[in-house]
């Protein structure tokens, strides 16, 4: 009911009475007095008028399961959310929640994250609030070898919510999103799995949102939305919007890919956000560095590139790619 309240109020240009609360949800005065006191003492300032009503007249950016919830379809990917202030690892939590029966499309947020993950066993650093630390359960038919290609997937949909607010980004292949050549996000996607069929795949986003600082050894690649938009005339970031964005685009692309169970679909675009589209790049297998030319993907998200001549399809997870200027 409060995500309900909320969305209503958002909705409303000026006060909403008591009695427009109680029709619109079919609840008594006294729960939606409740429920008004409850969203207020999660942070929303909400302003009571005598013969007017109610009105929603502050929205700091909070990340909570109304919140969200309030900003996805009913049924759409990430509308069950479960939001926690502390965890070690949203991808660890979402493995539990999945081992233990939640379903396809919960999504799973933290405030902090004390061992945040990143891929080659990095460390992904997520202090309190100032990011989007989220991982979403999926539960497709597919064959396990089609799950890395989620990562292709979240990266366009991450790269189209940053487009929709007005942020343009380009995708470093195949897991993170760079804004003038620094990494505002990482991907990172994990699998549970039998030979011929996913129990679940857990899609791990990692969004640098309201970072002044990063630890000494990012701080030359890592950069947050609120750094990048710093100097332009930008209205605040709202995380929950972000998110819901997020999710939208994704389960467009999730549904097309369902059918299509290629890539195809998503070629051309990508090739337009792939930083190292038709560069010359470093390609780095264990202590390994060849030099080549990128072309782009294929249809199953390997990397395409030109070495010593030959064309070469490159699976995510066996090289990591520089340009031949650093990190992008
Ligand atoms: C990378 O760039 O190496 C991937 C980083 C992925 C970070 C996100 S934050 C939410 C989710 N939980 C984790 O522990 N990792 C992913």
């Amino acid at each position: 009911m409060k995500e309900k309240i909320l969305k209503a109020l958002r909705e409303c240009d000026g006060y909403l009475s008591g009695q427009q609360l109680c029709e619109l949800l079919g609840v008594s005065r006294t729960a939606v007095w409740k429920a008004i006191h409850r969203l207020s003492d999660e942070g929303y300032a909400i302003e009571a008028v005598n013969k007017k009503g109610y009105r929603l007249v502050k929205q700091p950016d909070i990340l909570s399961e109304t919140e969200i919830a309030s900003r996805i379809r009913p049924g759409g990917l990430g509308s069950i959310v479960r939001c926690y202030d502390t965890v070690t690892s949203t991808n660890d939590e979402a493995r539990l929640l999945a081992e233990h029966g939640a379903a396809h499309g919960t999504l799973v947020v933290a405030q902090c994250q004390s061992r945040g993950k990143g891929r080659r066993l990095r460390a992904w650093d997520s202090p309190k609030g100032q990011g989007i630390w989220m991982s979403l359960i999926l539960k497709p038919d597919l064959p396990p070898e089609k799950a890395s290609m989620m990562t292709l997937l979240a990266a366009m949909a991450v790269a189209d919510a940053l487009e929709a607010e007005n942020i343009s980004c380009q995708i470093k292949w195949p897991n993170d999103i760079v804004i003038d050549g620094r990494k505002v996000c990482g991907i990172l996607t994990e699998m549970s799995a039998q030979p011929e069929m996913i129990n679940y795949i857990v899609v791990g986003i990692g969004i640098n949102v309201h970072n002044r600082e990063f630890p000494e050894e990012i701080a030359k690649v890592a950069v947050s939305l609120d750094m990048a938009i710093g100097a332009k005339n930008h209205s605040p970031i709202r995380r929950s919007l972000l998110i819901a964005g997020i999710m939208e685009a994704f389960e467009r692309y999730y549904e097309r890919f369902l059918k299509e169970q290629k890539l195809g679909f998503i070629q051309a675009d990508y090739h337009q956000r792939l930083v190292s589209f038709n560069q010359e790049v470093y390609l780095i297998e264990k202590d390994q560095v060849r030099s080549g030319k990128c072309l782009g993907i294929d249809d199953t998200g390997c990397l395409v590139a030109v070495i010593d001549g030959r064309e070469e399809h490159i699976m995510s997870g066996e090289v990591s790619v520089r340009g031949v200027l650093g990190y992008v």
